[in-house]
């Protein structure tokens, strides 16, 4: 089934008179001035989003490529940038974070508060000793503390990498491990629809499977008063701060700085640490917040993604407090205590712009059918103006019912395309200047140079799929992957491009007429399930590492109405093939050691089993036979190479 995706939708009229960049003329002068002087471009904005501590001379530092430098010789202080200079500013009073937790429960935080709170953490982590270039590992809830731990980090200059709360033992032990932590933030429990989920009792674990003798202490946010085993080294947070002075002197740090580390999957089993700058990030972070949202000092944000992915770090913690803006920060999940929660939200608080992932669109348009009471039409949404989606490509249909459902056919949908690496929006439209088409992410932001080329690096013309690159660095890329360069060059500026491309690793298209990108989905082993990254290596390495079950096992995504993709995984055991009620159990078994493994977001959907994999006759597995297998599609390949045709028939029975 194709989807119509003809229409278009051009800016309303209001929207583009008071946008900051109003109008399509405005776009293309932007774009033409970031033609003509790209680095003055950069800089440019480098000087009015970012107040420096000391100046910068320099906008790129191509000397070291593809290791770019971005306003190297400037010194500045992130949370000085996203607290102090608001206060300083008579903002004081102004509401930074309205939290709505779980059950409900509501607490606003000014700016002079949460600098105040943010100042005493700081203080208490300098207490334990952590100092500048100190990695600190946050598993935390969604919530005030969270930005805080955040936030105080970069005050000290600590590079901090959030794990988030839904990953296993074993993967926070490896993050810990990689990154070489000295201290890891956590909370008692988290609550997440209704539930009560430990974290200090993950932690507990993850420092017992060894090889995390780095960490020196564990501070611990009481978020639910739920039991906890203690060990010598920690501490509760607020007695931590309550001996801490409420001021505490930033820690000024070069532009390329790392800000933080965040790990994410690619196409190898072992996840990488994305390794981002200070100058460079926050300039884009705040930036993109302000144009691709179109964000005003009245307005009140509200970004639904978890501080444990990207999206949390620039548009929850850096990007909104940066400009000095309030915004909605929410504990809970969209079908709690019904599939109408973000609507009550959205009504309750009076949110102005709305930032989501369409796999929650798409869950709550299901929702409505069994719960009709939730349907959006039953909630005063007028307060809205903007609407955006991040995370996967959002199908025309789910376009349409955000738009008329949910922004009463009034507010610009924004789909963002952006990655963990990219630090912000690459492609997005702009609300006041962009012309929108359901399914596609438009045109670059203002200053990224994308194209479509294909696999020797030529530009495609229009109309052609290809391999999305972007042709210019810019401040906020990706800086390394933490502790192996090797395979950061390897990732991102291959050799087939001559080391010149910043290579996404996804397909693209752009319209022959517009010149629109449509993203086509990832040309690497990278599956994304309701827009979360997950590596099909990094599974198929957990499901292996069962070994007294498992001898083979490879995976694949298909195609998911509501997840956008689901994982399926096709294993060989050692005990041979199993069937019936065998089967099954084994199935839930190798689900709940995937979970243990990587965390329950990794769990493959269906898992089938053979007495073998389908390899040729060198030895390798016939993953797009696999892909036709996992979509129950006819297997049109050539097999006649395969080894032993007569599994694809076992291959067929999915648990
Ligand atoms: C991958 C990056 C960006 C923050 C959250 C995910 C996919 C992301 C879109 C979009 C189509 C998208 C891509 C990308 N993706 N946004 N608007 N349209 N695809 O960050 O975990 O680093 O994943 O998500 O495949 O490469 P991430």
């Amino acid at each position: 089934m194709s989807e119509r995706n003809s229409d278009i939708y051009e800016p309303p009229a209001a929207v583009v008179a008071a946008a900051h960049v109003s109008g399509r003329a405005a776009y293309d002068r932007l774009v033409a001035e970031a033609e003509t002087d790209y680095e003055g471009y950069w800089a440019r904005l480098a000087r009015e989003f970012i107040s420096w501590h000391k100046p910068f001379t320099e906008g790129l530092d191509a000397s070291d490529a593809p290791f770019f430098k971005w306003f190297a010789d400037g010194t500045l202080n992130v949370s000085y940038n996203c607290l102090d200079r608001h206060v300083e500013a008579g903002q004081g009073e102004k509401t930074a974070l309205i939290f709505e937790a779980d059950d409900g429960q509501i607490t606003r935080v000014n700016y002079r508060e949460l600098l105040a709170r943010t100042c005493r953490l700081a203080n208490a982590l300098r207490a334990q000793g952590v100092r500048k270039g100190n990695r600190v590992v946050i598993y935390m809830p969604m919530g005030i503390e969270g930005v805080m731990a955040m936030q105080a980090c970069a005050r000290i200059g600590a590079t901090h990498s959030v794990v988030f709360g839904g990953f296993s033992a074993q993967s926070l032990r490896d993050r810990i491990e990689d990154a070489g932590a000295v201290l890891v933030l956590t909370a008692d429990e988290q609550l997440r629809g209704g539930k009560r989920l430990p974290l200090k009792a993950i932690v507990d674990q993850a420092l017992a499977l060894g090889g995390c003798e780095s960490v020196r202490s564990v501070i611990v946010y009481q978020r639910t008063g739920g039991a906890v085993d203690w060990q010598p080294h920690d501490h509760w947070l607020h007695e931590l701060s309550a001996a801490q002075p409420t001021t505490c002197e930033p820690e000024w740090v070069e532009a390329e700085h790392p800000l933080f580390l965040l790990y994410t999957s690619g196409s190898t089993g072992k996840p990488k640490g994305v390794q981002h700058s200070s100058g460079g990030y926050l300039l884009h972070a705040a930036l993109t917040t302000k144009w691709t949202f179109d964000l005003k000092p009245d307005d009140v944000f509200w970004c639904t993604a978890d501080i444990g992915w990207v999206t949390g770090h620039s548009y929850v913690t850096y990007g909104p407090l940066a400009l000095g803006a309030t915004e909605v920060v929410f504990e809970g999940v969209p079908t709690y205590p019904d599939a109408g929660r973000f609507w009550e939200v959205i009504q309750r608080h009076g949110v102005t712009v709305f930032y989501t992932a369409p796999t929650a669109i798409r869950s709550l348009i299901k929702a409505v059918e069994g719960q009709p009471q939730t349907h959006p039409r039953h909630y005063d949404l007028t307060s809205l103006r903007i609407l955006g989606t991040v995370g996967e490509p959002i199908n025309p249909a789910a376009w349409r019912w955000y738009h008329e459902q949910v922004g009463g056919s009034r507010c610009p949908v924004i789909d963002t395309f952006w990655q963990t690496e990219t630090g912000g929006h690459i492609i997005t439209p702009l609300p006041g200047a962009t012309t929108l088409v359901p399914g596609s992410c438009t045109l670059p932001f203002p200053g990224i140079i994308a194209a479509v080329v294909d696999e020797s690096g030529k530009e495609l013309p229009h109309g052609h799929g290809g391999i999305l690159v972007v042709k210019k660095p810019w401040p906020s890329m990706i800086r390394n992957i933490w502790g192996d360069p090797e395979r950061f060059k390897k990732s991102y500026y291959p050799d087939e491009f001559n080391g010149q491309y910043y290579l996404a690793g996804d397909g693209a298209v752009r319209d022959a007429t517009t010149g629109y990108f449509t993203i086509t989905g990832r040309i690497d082993d990278v599956l994304n399930i309701s827009g979360h990254r997950m590596g099909t290596m990094e599974i198929e390495s957990a499901l292996v590492s069962c070994t007294e079950l498992v001898a083979e096992a490879a995976v694949v995504g298909r195609p998911d109405e509501t997840t956008g993709e689901a994982i399926c995984a096709f294993v060989v055991l050692k005990q041979g093939r199993p069937e019936g009620d065998d089967a099954k159990a084994i199935a839930s078994r190798l689900r709940e050691w995937v979970a243990k493994e990587i965390g329950p977001i990794a769990k493959p959907r269906d898992i089938r089993f053979a007495d073998n994999l389908p390899k040729t006759r060198s030895g390798k597995i016939m993953r797009r036979l696999l892909r036709s297998v996992a979509r129950n599609e006819p297997v049109t390949q050539d097999i006649s190479t395969l080894e032993n045709p007569a599994i694809l028939e076992q291959l067929g029975q999915a648990y």
